[in-house]
């Protein structure tokens, strides 16, 4: 059964700043598609001519950040009628876009923190005003924690709005949520169980994601069993409402009071035998193994 999905393309690597990690991500996929019996190769866009994917009947995403979770490589195989996991071009865009998603939640009542999109004639006083301090700033397309800062005076937010505005051109900030942080994946259009993050450091920063390995992940979440069912369903809907499909992340942030905002989706999260997607499925009883099948079989011309 497992041979029908012919051979399969593991697009991993790429070139954005989230490469390493995607390479670790793919090569698991790699092994566990080869595991099950079914013939997988990796597939590095940088290292190949990507027209050379038409020869695969299937393609696993396995690549993160800009190229592979932006809607870019999602439009190119689209073109070329190829079927792939994860969501389609348009709403991966949407996901990458942190003003975008939260524009669109913002307009369909999905909780997510105040925020405001900043220029260099924005004043501090004025995002202060609206949004109180302390506050983040986070470049709008970016993931990895890069260009995010947790902003407590004037003079600190002037020297990382001029190093953010150089990821991108758009920049938000937003109203800091003094609580804990969770994650909840989405396969197939049901949730996983959530995952609490708790990070050594002040925010779930580069260091803690990437150098640091001291940071807890905690599942079950400690979340009371019915409003973590209730938040579930709302992040679900916060996938649906942006038109991603297949499988992903949705985070969120509980505050002192227990209100619940979600802080952004992630469309192509991490793959690799620690992340924490496979993380939630094994509370489940789903082994890496099966993750991988469940994923690609959602794998669609889209
Ligand atoms: N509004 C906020 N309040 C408190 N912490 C935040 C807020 N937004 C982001 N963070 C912290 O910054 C981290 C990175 O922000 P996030 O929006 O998830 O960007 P990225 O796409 O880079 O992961 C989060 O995991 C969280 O620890
Ligand atoms: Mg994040």
């Amino acid at each position: 059964m497992t041979n029908s999905f012919g051979k399969v393309a593991v697009l991993m690597g790429g070139d954005s700043n989230e490469r390493a990690v995607s390479l670790l991500s793919g090569d698991a996929v790699v092994h566990a598609l080869k595991r099950l019996g079914i013939q997988a190769e990796a597939f590095d866009p940088s290292e190949r001519d990507i027209e050379e994917i038409k020869n695969y009947s299937r393609v696993f995403i396995a690549l993160h950040g800009r190229g592979g979770e932006d809607g870019s490589i999602q439009a190119f195989l689209k073109s070329k009628k190829v079927a792939y996991t994860g969501s389609d071009a348009l709403s991966s865009s949407i996901g990458m876009d942190k003003l975008k998603t939260k524009l669109l939640w913002r307009s369909l009542n999905i909780s997510t923190p105040d925020f405001l999109q900043v220029t260099e004639k924005t004043s501090y006083v004025d995002i202060v005003n609206s949004i109180g301090s302390p506050f983040f700033i986070k470049p709008a397309n970016e993931g990895s924690s890069i260009g995010i800062d947790k902003i407590k005076n004037e003079q600190q937010y002037k020297d990382v709005f001029l190093k953010t505005s150089k990821i991108d051109s758009n920049v938000i900030v937003e109203k800091f949520v003094d609580g804990d942080e969770y994650t909840v994946a989405i396969v197939n259009d049901k949730t996983l169980p959530v995952i609490k993050i708790k990070p050594s450091n002040e925010f779930y920063d580069y260091e803690a994601k990437y150098i640091k390995d001291d940071t807890q992940y905690i599942c079950p979440s400690g979340i009371e069993k019915d409003k973590e069912v209730l938040i579930a369903q709302e992040a679900l809907e916060a996938f649906r409402v942006l038109g991603c499909s297949s499988w992903g992340r949705v985070d969120f942030m509980i505050n002192q009071q227990g209100q619940h905002y979600f802080i952004e989706v992630n469309t192509s999260p991490g793959m690799t035998s620690h992340s924490l997607v496979p993380m939630a499925a094994k509370e489940i009883g789903i082994n890496f193994d099966q993750l991988v099948l469940e994923i690609l079989k959602t794998a669609d011309v889209k």
